[in-house]
């Protein structure tokens, strides 16, 4: 059972940054990717709603494509949020990490939980944002969200010309891996000194957390909060789209 449906301990707010100024190079030409639509709404405003259904969330800050601020603003004043959150909207960077240090650096006092969502996962159900949260209040410093491999996976020594035949170098066991999703839950404090302190090229948010020599802990990820990456993922984020809609009786 999920804490966040109670009222918060005296104080603890909880603030989502949501990183979109990516182009979305992957997924083909057209639109950054956070403003392509699924079922005729941009994926953005599907997963800025997807974390402001959590009760505990009270504000949404945007990192936007720098080109599309004015864009994405008037995306969120059309598309209704809860009452209770509020929004920011501020250009993104050259990187994710960029990005996500952005929005960090425009969060007003009094947030001390910070989610990290990036827009590419439009689909996150609010019980998953409601698990992470509840393992920040209960003192994890960052939380991360993951799922079990499907597949195998081998460490290779990546090929200098594409197409060559890679040597593998090891296979890690299976069991132990989980493929890590968002959003990703820290104590304010310690990921913004993990954007201070850690330079380095990183994919994601816990792991500068864990350069810090702090322990980083995983709770249950979700299918549904695949990160929509190439063509094929916006065929199964309006499967799934769709799918809700007939479960939900419209
Ligand atoms: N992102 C960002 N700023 C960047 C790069 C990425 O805010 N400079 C965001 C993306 O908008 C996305 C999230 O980080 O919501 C995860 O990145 P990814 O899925 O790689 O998106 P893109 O970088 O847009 O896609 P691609 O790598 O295919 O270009
Ligand atoms: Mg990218």
């Amino acid at each position: 059972m999920s804490d966040v449906s109670r009222p918060s301990p005296a104080g603890v707010r909880t603030a989502a940054v949501i990183p979109a100024a990516g182009r979305g190079v992957r997924l083909g030409p057209g639109a950054p990717k956070a403003l392509r639509a699924l079922n005729g709404t941009p994926m953005l405003i599907h997963a800025v709603r997807a974390l402001a259904a959590s009760r505990a969330v009270s504000l949404v800050v945007v990192v936007a494509p720098p080109d599309e601020t004015a864009e994405v603003k008037s995306l969120l004043d059309a598309h209704a949020l809860p009452e209770r959150t509020d929004f920011l909207v501020v250009p993104g960077g050259e990187s994710r990490q960029e990005s996500v240090k952005r929005g960090l650096d425009v969060l007003p006092p009094g947030y001390d939980i910070v989610l990290v969502h990036d827009a590419a996962r439009p689909l996150v159900p609010v019980d998953t944002v409601d698990a992470v949260i509840d393992a920040v209040r209960a003192g994890a410093p960052a939380v991360v969200p993951a799922l079990p491999l499907a597949d195998t996976v081998k460490e290779v020594e990546p090929a200098r010309t594409p197409g060559e035949p890679e040597p593998v170098l090891a296979t890690p066991e299976r069991a132990r891996l989980r493929a890590v999703q968002t959003p990703q839950g820290f104590d304010r404090e310690t990921l913004v000194r993990a954007h201070e302190t850690v330079t380095d090229n990183v994919t994601d948010d816990a792991s500068m957390v864990e350069q810090l020599g702090l322990t980083v802990v995983v709770v249950p990820g979700h299918e549904e909060a695949f990160k929509v990456t190439r063509p094929l993922d916006l065929v199964l984020a309006e499967a799934v789209l769709a799918r809700r809609r007939l479960n939900d009786g419209f």
